[in-house]
């Protein structure tokens, strides 16, 4: 098992399998010094299964394919043929803009656990956030998958003048569909244009809730859940908040990240990290590697100062979002 020094075990691993993506949303993709990794660099899909397996050896019992925008790896069906393979449970977190063309095939796997970010429920907004003019084509595939039967999870990226006129109209959606809205507080990453002030916190998303009118019921969260979640009485979906800036959930964390490069992160905001790829076409044991880099976790956020210092610009991670994945 992976535990670490504060008796953590890690048994959740996300891997970011491309660095790249369709969208760019602006608090994810920086406008200055956007440069993707050359193939040459990148894991291919049997080294990707190689360093996957031996993490499963050690104990991981989930795995989550993130990105950049998993659903554009030209080989993103045999990753996950191949991970299936391994016998745990699988998830992803997309844009959705590809799952239409998917998501047969995916049930069929068994990946149903699907994350989908969407941060309005406007198209032109839509348009100004991700670049991208296709508010419609998400709104139909996060349908398609209501019609498989599948309870989709929609990631909101709240941001003060942005969105955050739209907490209701987001709660409101999950009155007739059984989906599970969660709200994410901004995040500080490299070049993301962060601000504290920016940040629209958990409280303030329940006492939006509650003026409403709304009558909130609070549901018991896994264990290692990094989200408070709530239902209004009589609604068929629910909400969360993922509330990373103003409370921490580092106690309980269960989660290791693989970047697209064979990079091990032992947390989102981790300033150092571990090179298994290299080591692996060297021919090398990665396990020692990857002990010793679960060992190094911090106890919360990665060493880093609370996030509640007004002075914390956006420098804090040597990656940007689209490398790291979420
Ligand atoms: N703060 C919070 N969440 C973010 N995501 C991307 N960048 C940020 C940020 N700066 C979210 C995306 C996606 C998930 C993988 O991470 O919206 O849903
Ligand atoms: Fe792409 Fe997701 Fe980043 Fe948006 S948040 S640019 S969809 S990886």
């Amino acid at each position: 098992m992976l535990r670490d020094s504060y008796q953590r075990v890690h048994d959740y691993l996300r891997i970011s399998i491309t660095d790249k993506c369709n969208f760019s949303c602006t608090y994810c993709i920086p406008i200055k010094n956007c440069h993707f990794l050359p193939n040459e660099k990148l894991m291919t899909v049997d080294e990707l299964f190689q360093i996957t397996r031996t993490f499963v050896q050690l104990g991981v019992r989930k795995i989550r394919l993130t990105g950049g925008e998993p659903l554009i790896h030209p080989d993103f069906l045999s990753i996950v043929e191949k991970l299936h393979q391994l016998n745990i449970e699988l998830a992803l977190t997309t844009n959705g803009y590809y799952l239409d063309k998917y998501i047969s095939e995916l049930i069929k796997l068994g990946l149903t656990s699907i994350n989908i970010s969407l941060d309005t429920l406007e198209s032109a907004k839509f348009l100004k956030i991700t670049g991208k003019n296709a508010f419609e084509r998400i709104y139909r595939n996060i349908q398609l998958l209501l019609d498989k039967g599948l309870h989709p999870k929609i990631n909101v990226v709240l941001i003060k003048g942005v969105n955050d006129n739209e907490i209701i109209q987001f709660i409101e959606w999950t009155k007739q569909l059984p989906i599970h809205v969660r709200f994410i507080e901004y995040m500080p990453f490299e070049a993301n244009q962060w601000n504290r002030n920016y940040v629209v916190e958990l409280d303030e998303i329940l006492k939006v809730a509650q003026q409403k009118g709304f009558s909130l019921i609070k549901l018991k969260d896994h264990i290692n859940s990094t989200s408070k979640s709530f239902q209004v009485e009589g609604f068929k979906g629910t909400f969360a908040v993922i509330s990373t800036v103003s409370n921490p959930f580092c106690d309980t964390c269960n989660r290791l990240r693989l970047t697209a490069d064979g990079k091990l992160r032992n947390c989102l905001f981790a300033q150092n990290e571990t090179d298994l790829l290299t080591p692996l076409r060297n021919g090398l044991d990665i396990v020692p590697l990857i002990q010793q880099n679960v060992l190094m976790k911090f106890k919360v956020r990665g060493g880093l100062p609370d996030f509640k210092n007004p002075e914390l610009n956006n420098h804090l991670s040597k990656r940007k979002m689209i490398e790291i994945g979420g």
